[in-house]
């Protein structure tokens, strides 16, 4: 049996940058918090959308059976939001990981793989961002190498999918709004208001065969994508940094135990204590927008 003191999570930076620097196969678990500070909401933490709303009423594939036109502005308020944000500092720093040429400098030798559970597509968009910044860098970031190592375990909020299952056509869409008939909606789900009918027929169709579209996300029921390349991903890691999720919702919330139990080390940031991080080998508390930048060593301590 180990102390309380023994068993406590690390805090100091140095220790975590010398772990980073021996470790081989690194993963980032992420959660809403990682898009806190872009204005984008999070679920359970304060403000969260699962404080003012029912989940199982916006978020589960009986809720869109039963009331597509409230699921619809749900998720055209979450798109609306998501296209007005920007990839923040936590969302670059890890899209450098990302991208070998620059991850050789910071993090030598490591593979490096991005789970995350947000659909609103800034951490493709830090990648997009970097690639406008460095041009010499924009092939080796449109590169399968690179965009396949994101794994968008929850989907995407700029996926339309066709709900028939003889057709299931997806396609990426960034429409604002993603239909003439949703436009004013979003302040329904942002004011917390009752929200107005929508006659299916003025809903999102398939441009193939015309069906009812659903939002390219994964629901509560349904299984997440990418399980079997994360399942590779966690089985090598030997560090799992989690950022700014509460840890609740599995399979993610499991990832980081299961690399502890084959030896690996776990780094948690988050700005509040989180599910499981007495067991963390490290526990950054704060924004991580400033703190994962800086342990990563992107950000001057002096400034
Ligand atoms: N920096 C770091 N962490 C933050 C920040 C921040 N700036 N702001 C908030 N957080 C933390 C909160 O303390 C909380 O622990 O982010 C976490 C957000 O947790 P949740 O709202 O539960 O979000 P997440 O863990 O991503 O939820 C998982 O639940 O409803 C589903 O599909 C949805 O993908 C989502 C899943
Ligand atoms: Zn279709």
């Amino acid at each position: 049996m180990t102390s309380d003191s023994e068993s406590k999570p690390q805090t100091d930076m140095p220790s975590f940058v010398s772990t980073l620097k021996s470790c081989k196969h690194i993963i980032a678990v992420a959660g809403a918090g990682l898009s806190a500070a872009s204005g984008i909401p999070t679920f359970r933490g304060a403000g969260g959308l699962w404080r003012k709303y029912d989940a199982i009423t916006l978020a589960t594939p009986q809720a869109f059976k039963e009331n597509p036109s409230r699921v619809w502005q749900f998720y055209h308020y979450r798109r609306e939001k998501a296209l007005a944000a920007q990839p923040n500092p936590g969302h670059l720093a890890l899209a450098m990981c990302s991208v070998p040429s620059i991850r050789e400098k910071i993090l030598p030798g490591a593979s490096f793989t991005l789970i995350t559970q947000n659909v609103d597509g800034l951490s493709r968009r830090a990648l997009d961002q970097i690639a406008e910044m460095h041009p010499e860098l924009a092939e080796e970031i449109r590169s399968p190498v690179v965009q396949d190592s994101l794994l968008e375990m929850h989907g995407r909020l700029f996926d339309v999918v066709c709900t028939s299952s003889k057709c299931g056509h997806r396609e990426h869409n960034l429409d604002s709004p993603v239909c003439p008939a949703l436009a004013g909606t979003e302040n329904v789900f942002a004011q917390n208001q009752p929200e107005p009918h929508i006659d299916v027929a003025d809903l999102p169709k398939c441009k193939k065969c015309g069906s009812l579209a659903r939002p390219g996300v994964v629901w509560f029921g349904e299984i997440p994508w990418h399980l079997r390349d994360i399942d590779v991903e966690v089985r090598k890691a030997d560090l799992c940094i989690v950022v700014g999720t509460s840890s609740k919702v599995y399979p993610a919330a499991g990832y980081a135990s299961e690399v502890q139990a084959r030896g690996g080390k776990v780094a948690v940031f988050n700005v509040d204590r989180s599910d499981g991080d007495q067991r963390a080998d490290f526990l950054f508390l704060g924004p991580s927008e400033s703190t994962l930048p800086k342990a990563l060593g992107l950000q001057d301590d002096t400034e």
